[in-house]
């Protein structure tokens, strides 16, 4: 089976689904795949608004030339050169050897860098017009949304808004391409969790690009991954603008390393007493066994944060440090944090915690303590203290 799948009449996605790859960017788990969307506009010119990762060109230009049968593609616009969007530009240009490329001023150094194309690129300048015939495209330049020659492509006509990877998230489609065919809930989470992996340091640029769309009438929301927002596209813009605002929901992420079940034992008691204090969302995570891309997906979520960690080699324990590493990156805000350590002749985790606490300048919750060998009684009761102070803290 293999049908045409309008997005509106001449409009179409010409998408492919991968469910092969484990991990994205060869960082981030993809349990439910992902989508690379690429859309084709049939007029008096035709145009291609990006391609799909290589490996997927076979099928791709199959579903493009059922389409358009003989006739050429005239433009591909290419409003994102990440390989998963860029990577059967070559393969296309092999098929249609005429193929304007369309791209920004930045957008021309990628091509040639990455794929050794030189010519045949058209460079448009922000809010430029192109006509296709009764298509009208206009282009909106949305750098680090999510590099640097980021765009977005407006078709007049039908209001849609091809976004590049902004509204996007993980998941492939399973059949149904279009927010009126899927059950949305199955995709909220993946969404939140390729926003916090993916796009979340580039936040401050997400909400210039809405500053920028503000008079745009978008009916449509097409993105390079997830679904295609036809019927509610104010869901995906809310969704997005409460994530890249920082928005945070009441609930507390306590993530421990531990190596022997002691730091354990104090984030359990944590968690436990966070319950008894009246908080019904907790999510109590091992660093070591539960992927970052998740644990920075509920942390974006909840405005609670506590970290404990053991001392590993004189340093902080290396899954924790790389949580840290990763909030800093994204200049996590609008969290409450509370922190402890441990260790059994050298400390250093909690001094590690204090050093990220002050470079996140997030809202630190006392006590900050840390625990010797395995914790006595004095710094399970610390522990209590520290919970019963961030739930309210969160309530306050
Ligand atoms: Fe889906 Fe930034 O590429």
């Amino acid at each position: 089976m293999n049908r045409e799948i309008n997005i509106r009449e001449d409009v179409y996605w010409v998408g492919v689904n991968d469910q092969e790859t484990s991990i994205f960017e060869s960082l981030w788990p993809l349990p439910n795949g992902v989508s690379y969307n690429s859309y084709l506009i049939v007029d008096e010119k035709v145009a291609l608004i990006d391609t799909v990762k290589i490996t997927y060109h076979d099928s791709f230009i199959d579903k493009i030339k059922k389409i358009l049968g003989n006739k050429k593609v005239d433009y591909l616009i290419v409003n994102h050169m990440e390989p998963d969007h860029s990577g059967s530009i070559k393969a296309l240009k092999k098929e249609y050897p005429e193929i304007q490329i369309i791209g920004n001023n930045k957008t021309a150094a990628f091509l040639e860098g990455f794929y050794g194309l030189t010519d045949d690129i058209k460079i448009i300048k922000d809010a430029e017009v192109l006509k296709l015939g009764k298509h009208e495209l206009k282009f909106h330049l949305t750098p680090m949304v999510h590099w640097p020659e980021t765009m977005m492509t407006f078709e007049k006509s039908e209001g849609i808004l091809f976004a590049g990877d902004a509204f996007g998230g993980f998941g492939a489609l399973q059949g149904g391409i279009f927010d009126d065919e899927l059950d949305i809930k199955y995709y909220e989470d993946e969404i939140r969790r390729y926003y916090t992996n993916i796009v979340a340091k580039y936040s401050p640029m997400v909400q210039k690009a809405f500053e920028k769309l503000a008079d745009t009438d978008i009916k449509v929301i097409a993105s390079t991954h997830g679904p295609v927002w036809r019927s509610n596209p104010d869901y995906i813009i809310d969704a997005y603008d409460r994530l890249s605002s920082y928005q945070v929901e009441e609930g507390v992420v306590v993530v421990y390393g531990s190596m022997y079940g002691n730091t354990k034992k104090i984030a359990e008691n944590i968690a436990r007493c966070l319950a008894e204090n009246g908080i019904r969302q907790i999510r109590l995570y091992d660093a070591a066994r539960t992927h970052l891309s998740y644990l920075l997906s509920d942390i974006w979520r909840f405005e609670g944060l506590i970290i404990g960690s053991c001392t590993y080699n004189t340093e902080l324990f290396p899954p924790v440090a790389g949580l840290t590493s990763a909030l800093l990156n994204r200049r996590v805000k609008n969290h409450k944090l509370g922190i402890f350590g441990t260790y059994s002749w050298s400390s250093a985790a909690k001094d590690s915690l204090l050093e990220f606490a002050e470079k996140a300048k997030l809202d630190l919750i006392e006590p900050v303590f840390e625990a010797k060998y395995a914790p006595a009684q004095d710094d399970l009761k610390q522990a209590s203290q520290l919970a019963q102070n961030m739930a309210q803290a969160l309530k306050g």
